[in-house]
């Protein structure tokens, strides 16, 4: 008998270019697990507006980053990719879980601390509650494993936290998700300020790569990505740039850490950051060739995520309709 395959999800907000951390802490490792897993992609378009969009540069951005899945080697074959808001599960489920989530626990999320110091004009009840509509995209598929990267543990530990919980007083209604974060490029930091993450809203765009980025803009940028004046390429206090360059050689070309310190012991800055260049050129080229093919080809595209979202509608509906009988809906 076929073995039947555990459930991967994951999801990216539209809300900025994809960069090169959010592939190589996410995407990347998507497309290495889709043979062993039943996989379901998202465009977390609901999680997006928490923060104010312009309307038709998300509808944009929306698209390019369902194209961008694909360019990335994911197979539709195989895997669901949709949006969002085409399933409305998402939304259904994130209320019921909104009242077995506790204000306390909202309010030690960093994230939430983080955005609304960056966004203080704007604090919402959505940004407030972000995590819980991140839990129920989780817990509607039965979802055994989510590859992130570190910034989304702790969203993931309350995911668990809440699925454990509903379960405690219904008895067993979702499975509990395993969180994936991989050894290498979980944390790509900024190119400008080495101890802050790599972030599609950084407003400097030197922080960060885009992952359709042309490659004499990649080169420049990793030209002048922040470093130290100490001048050896190894790991240590002070040496975040460095390390960080280091973490992106490795996960670009799947060269150990160990070996890129010691194959570049006593050479200098100059010639490691031109290899790290040509690294990230050489692994975002292919994915920018088929971006641009997939980016002619709407209605394949929209073929894809309408398809997906059926699917996905379909299987979110078997949990929701669990739920709603658990807490005491009536039947429709
Ligand atoms: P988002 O859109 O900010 O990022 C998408 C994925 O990229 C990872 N990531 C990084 N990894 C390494 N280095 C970085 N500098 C870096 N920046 C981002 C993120 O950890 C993430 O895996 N809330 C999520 C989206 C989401 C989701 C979900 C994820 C919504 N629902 C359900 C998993 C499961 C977010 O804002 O990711």
């Amino acid at each position: 008998m076929e073995e039947v395959k555990k459930i991967l999800y994951s999801a990216v907000q539209p809300s900025g270019c994809v960069t090169l951390g959010n592939y190589l802490g996410a995407i990347k490792n998507w497309v290495d697990l889709q043979e062993s897993y039943n996989c379901m992609y998202c465009v977390a378009d609901l999680h997006s507006i928490t923060v104010r969009q312009t309307p038709a540069d998300l509808r944009k951005r929306s698209v390019e980053l369902l194209s961008l899945f694909l360019a990335c080697g994911l197979d539709p074959e195989k895997n669901i990719m949709y949006f969002q808001s085409h399933v409305p599960a998402h939304a259904e489920l994130a209320w019921i879980l909104n009242c077995y989530t506790y204000m306390g626990e909202l309010s030690r999320m960093t994230q939430f601390k983080d955005k609304s110091q960056r966004h203080a004009d704007n604090i919402n009840a959505g940004l407030f509650t972000y995590p819980v509509l991140m839990a129920a995209d989780i817990l509607l598929y039965q979802t055994d494993l989510v590859p992130v990267g570190v910034d989304q543990k702790q969203h993931l530990e309350l995911a668990r936290d809440i699925a454990a919980r509903f379960n405690g007083i219904y008895s067993e209604t979702f499975k509990i998700p395993e969180p994936y974060i991989a050894k290498v490029g979980a944390k790509i930091m900024s190119l400008t300020e080495p101890t802050k993450k790599m972030s599609k809203s950084d407003p400097n765009p030197k922080g960060f790569i885009s992952v359709v980025e042309d490659a004499d803009s990649i080169a420049k940028k990793i030209k002048s990505a922040v470093t130290d004046s100490e001048g050896s390429i190894r790991r240590g206090e002070g040496k975040e740039g460095i390390e960080n360059l280091m973490s992106i050689l490795s996960a670009t070309s799947g060269e150990s850490i160990e070996s890129i310190e010691s194959r570049f012991a006593g050479k200098g800055y100059g010639e490691f950051k031109a290899e790290v260049a040509e690294a990230v050129v050489e692994c975002l080229r292919p994915i920018k060739e088929k971006y641009d093919q997939y980016m002619q080809d709407k209605a394949y595209v929209e073929k894809v995520y309408t398809e997906g979202a059926q699917h996905a509608q379909y299987l979110a509906r078997r949990t929701l309709d669990k739920v709603y009988r658990k807490v005491g809906f009536v039947k429709r």
